[in-house]
């Protein structure tokens, strides 16, 4: 079943420690399959993918070297960046200076939405979209990536809210992405900010291969089916991934005040001995989303990591699951006509 958690074997890495491997055992001995210290979601294709991963959002080429650098130490394997973070030579540098084989880390990476980055312009949407996403290969230095998705939906959808009128740059900017699959260039292709009308222009006979992942901002404080997202991505077979977790905005570049501090995540902390963060990733990795976080702090990052020995309670999962705050999947969805969206 696409987006079942697996805990079952899994390439162990040579940094892995062995204290990591004891405090992952109680979660592994219940469910089986890990990457690294990390359980999997199996995409609809196989792919196995970690539950967690490393972002580089708002980082230069230096700073996203570094972060993940710490981020390996602290026993990530998996990363995600794209084409419009520029810095991706960074993340390359970093992929080499971790010292682990290419076949015990994750890379996952994105082209921009047709119309959105002067690199993919609306009229040549299809060339412009191979031409990049062997760019991504190339400032990655890599022959091939895990995970390439489309960034955001086409411009019109911005415009618009929705993807109802624009299918055709859709289906081009799909068919760059799986031509690409098909070459083996990623072992698996998805989207980002997709509404379920962006989902409409590729189902039935639009495609031969369908998108195996959707990053979307979800966080706790938006419920556990925030705008419907995650049964629709269920309902799909695509694995929904969370970015934003924290609940990071473009202006603060900081953790979000309710999540570090608040009430509800500060008891649920308390009452386990981890610290907000853990809780909030944890909201996520328990009710079998993917995620991505990022930090420049070693010690962070090590504690973001840490939450496959712990579970919260099914009571605790209920208060979070009813703690409403801020945010919303994707901001290329027309949330007031969202009954509409939800049909197409
Ligand atoms: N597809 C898309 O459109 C899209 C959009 C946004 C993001 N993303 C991806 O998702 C990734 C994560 O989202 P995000 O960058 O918005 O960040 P986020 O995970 O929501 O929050 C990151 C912030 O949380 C802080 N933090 C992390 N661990 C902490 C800890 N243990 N204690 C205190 N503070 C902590 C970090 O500060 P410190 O550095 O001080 O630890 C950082 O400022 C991005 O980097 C990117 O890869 C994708």
């Amino acid at each position: 079943m696409p987006g079942n958690i697996n805990f079952g074997s899994h390439p162990q890495n040579a940094g892995e420690t062995m204290a990591l491997r004891l405090r992952g055992a109680l979660f592994v001995l219940a469910c089986g399959t890990t990457w690294g210290s990390e359980p999997t979601l199996r995409l609809r294709n196989g792919v196995e993918m970690p539950m967690l991963a490393a972002g580089v959002w708002q980082y230069n080429d230096t700073e996203a070297e570094a972060s993940l650098v710490a981020a390996f130490k602290a026993g990530f394997r998996m990363v995600d960046t794209a084409w419009d973070y520029h810095n991706q030579v960074g993340v390359g540098r970093a992929l080499r200076a971790s010292g682990l084989p290419r076949g015990a880390l994750f890379v996952e990476t994105k082209v921009p939405g047709c119309g959105l980055d002067p690199a993919v312009s609306r009229s040549n949407c299809f060339a412009d979209t191979r031409r990049v996403l062997e760019g991504d290969l190339q400032q990655l230095n890599q022959s091939y990536v895990d995970l390439v998705i489309l960034h955001f939906p086409p411009r019109e959808a911005f415009v618009l809210r929705s993807c109802h009128f624009s299918c055709g740059a859709v289906r081009d900017q799909w068919a760059a992405l799986e031509e690409f699959y098909k070459a083996g260039k990623a072992k698996a292709i998805g989207v980002s900010n997709y509404c379920p009308s962006c989902f409409a222009c590729l189902d039935g006979n639009a495609t031969e291969v369908y998108p195996m992942v959707n990053q979307v901002s979800y966080h706790i404080g938006m419920g556990p089916d925030a705008s419907g997202f995650f049964s629709f991505a269920q309902s799909k077979g695509v694995v929904l991934q969370a970015y934003s977790p924290l609940g990071n905005t473009p202006w603060t570049e900081k953790a979000n005040p309710d999540i570090l501090g608040g009430n509800l995540t500060s008891t649920l902390a308390a009452a386990h001995s981890v610290s907000t963060i853990q809780v909030a990733l944890k909201w996520l990795v328990q009710h079998g989303l993917a995620a991505v976080t990022k930090s420049s702090n070693p010690q962070h990052l090590a504690a973001d990591i840490d939450l496959w020995s712990w579970n919260l309670t099914a009571a605790e999962m209920e208060v979070a699951d009813n703690y409403r705050v801020f945010g919303m999947p994707s901001f290329a969805c027309n949330f007031a006509d969202h009954a509409a969206e939800m049909l197409v």
